[in-house]
């Protein structure tokens, strides 16, 4: 695989090639993500979960990001690398200036961020800074306290509705990709067909620009396995045979199977 970078994903798009996108979070399973081809690695802050056994992302520090990143960044150089910044590291944009400065240096190609319209000017500032953002709306797991739980967003209209301006607002203020988890199949198809940045949905349905996976949750590590998963490992027996089926999956089509998704 080439190095991949904005373009490529922006090139998939045009083409309506979908792509794959799994989380990563140490040097060796970074580099069985190269290895198996996978566009893009995001350093999750479900590293906090899956990890560090948290039961939730909102423990999780810019140190604990800035290590991992650094190490999926020397174990892979050719997935585009996205990480997360954790919970209130981007509370005021003056922060998100900062720690999104310390995650680019640590290796990251990009930075993700979870919220809508209350971004608008720290997405802005981030763009006009050189640093690439990406969005993440639905189900924003940071804000489980303040959801309710973990719940699908965007069911009823005004929430649909909110969903899909808020989308409208971080691609107008320069986001350069868009994560979607857990909303309805319907509601992430219509917003992908309208935004012209790629869209990565996770419980989101088949209609999205591509699909990301919890590395541990495809793999079957994970103590509760989300619905809107799939063991890839049980049919594969092999991390890199399971890593390349979710790959060949996704840019097929096949997965999502309806059974991963949500009406
Ligand atoms: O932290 C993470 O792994 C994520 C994905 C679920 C999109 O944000």
């Amino acid at each position: 695989m080439k190095a991949v970078t904005l373009r490529t994903l922006n090139n998939f798009k045009s083409a309506d090639e979908k792509f794959p996108v799994i989380t990563a979070y140490d040097s060796a399973f970074a580099r069985q993500v190269e290895l198996a081809g996978i566009e893009v690695a995001l350093v999750g802050d479900s590293l906090g979960n899956v990890i560090l056994g948290y039961d939730s992302t909102v423990p999780v520090t810019m140190d604990d990001m800035l290590h991992h990143t650094a190490a999926v960044a020397r174990g892979n150089s050719k997935s585009l690398l996205i990480a997360d910044m954790p919970f209130m590291s981007y509370a005021t944009a003056e922060m998100t200036l900062d720690n999104a400065a310390l995650l680019m240096q640590a290796g990251a190609q990009m930075v993700k961020l979870e919220g809508g319209y209350w971004l608008e000017e720290s997405v802005l500032m981030l763009s006009q800074r050189g640093i690439p953002v990406c969005g993440h709306l639905g189900l924003t797991p940071q804000s489980f306290n303040k959801l309710g739980g973990y719940q699908v967003q965007g069911r009823d209209e005004d929430a649909a509705q909110q969903i899909f301006g808020d989308a409208e607002i971080l691609q107008e203020a320069g986001a350069d990709l868009l994560v979607l988890e857990c909303v309805p199949t319907d509601l992430a198809t219509r917003i992908s067909q309208h935004l012209t940045i790629p869209v990565i949905g996770i419980g989101a349905g088949p209609g999205t620009d591509a699909q990301v996976l919890v590395l541990y949750d495809m793999l079957g590590f994970s103590p509760r396995i989300p619905r809107f998963t799939k063991n890839f490992l049980a049919s594969t027996g092999d991390v890199q045979l399971a890593l390349k089926a979710y790959a060949d999956a996704v840019r097929n089509g096949h997965f999502p199977e309806p059974e991963h998704c949500f009406k």
